[in-house]
């Protein structure tokens, strides 16, 4: 991901067409490019280039999930494609970017909420070899209604 006009303006157009789809997130809003910047690690994050027209198809990026020293390798990770771009593999792309980057950088474990009814999320992470680990009932509200998420994580297979 370039910090440049062109990509910080795609990215956070992305995510917010997918926050309102309303299956992405408890956020509706989403952040400025000042916000977006200090809570992703700068390492980790990466855009999906349209190869004619270099446009942006999507984005991930990853939070640490604790300050805590001994879960320095636990992140969280949020990935958005394009409501036009999305089924075609853009998403798998993303997430096999992300995995080997973090993985290099010795991140043991990706975490991800995810509401239950987000299938397409959750077809996108059991294919790139994440499992759930549980489901928290009623763990938060959107749009004044109390919601599920699911869990999901995947630990690298690579780091003894
Ligand atoms: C979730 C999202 C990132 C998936 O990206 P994508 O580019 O559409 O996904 P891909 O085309 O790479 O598909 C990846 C896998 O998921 C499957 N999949 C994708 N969408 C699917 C759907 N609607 N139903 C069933 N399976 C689906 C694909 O078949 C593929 O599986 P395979 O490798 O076994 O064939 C995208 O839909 C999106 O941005 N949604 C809005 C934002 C969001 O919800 N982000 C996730 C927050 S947790």
């Amino acid at each position: 991901m370039k910090d440049d006009e062109a990509d910080i303006s795609a990215v956070l157009s992305i995510y917010q067409e997918g926050l309102d789809g309303g299956l992405a997130s408890f956020e509706t809003q989403a952040p400025d490019w000042e916000r977006f910047d200090a809570a992703h690690l700068p390492a980790h994050r990466f855009v999906a280039v349209d190869v004619v027209s270099d446009a942006v198809l999507g984005w991930v990026a990853v939070a640490p999930i604790s300050a805590r020293a001994v879960y320095a390798g636990v992140v969280e990770h949020s990935v958005y494609v394009g409501a036009a771009a999305r089924g075609r593999g853009v998403g798998k792309a993303l997430m096999a970017a992300l995995i080997e980057s973090v993985t290099a950088a010795g991140i043991w474990t990706l975490q991800a909420a995810v509401f239950p009814e987000n299938t397409s999320s959750l077809a996108l992470h059991r294919a790139a070899g994440f499992r759930v680990v549980g489901v928290r009932e009623r763990i938060a509200r959107r749009d004044g209604v109390w919601r599920d998420v699911l869990l999901l994580e995947r630990r690298s297979p690579e780091i003894d």
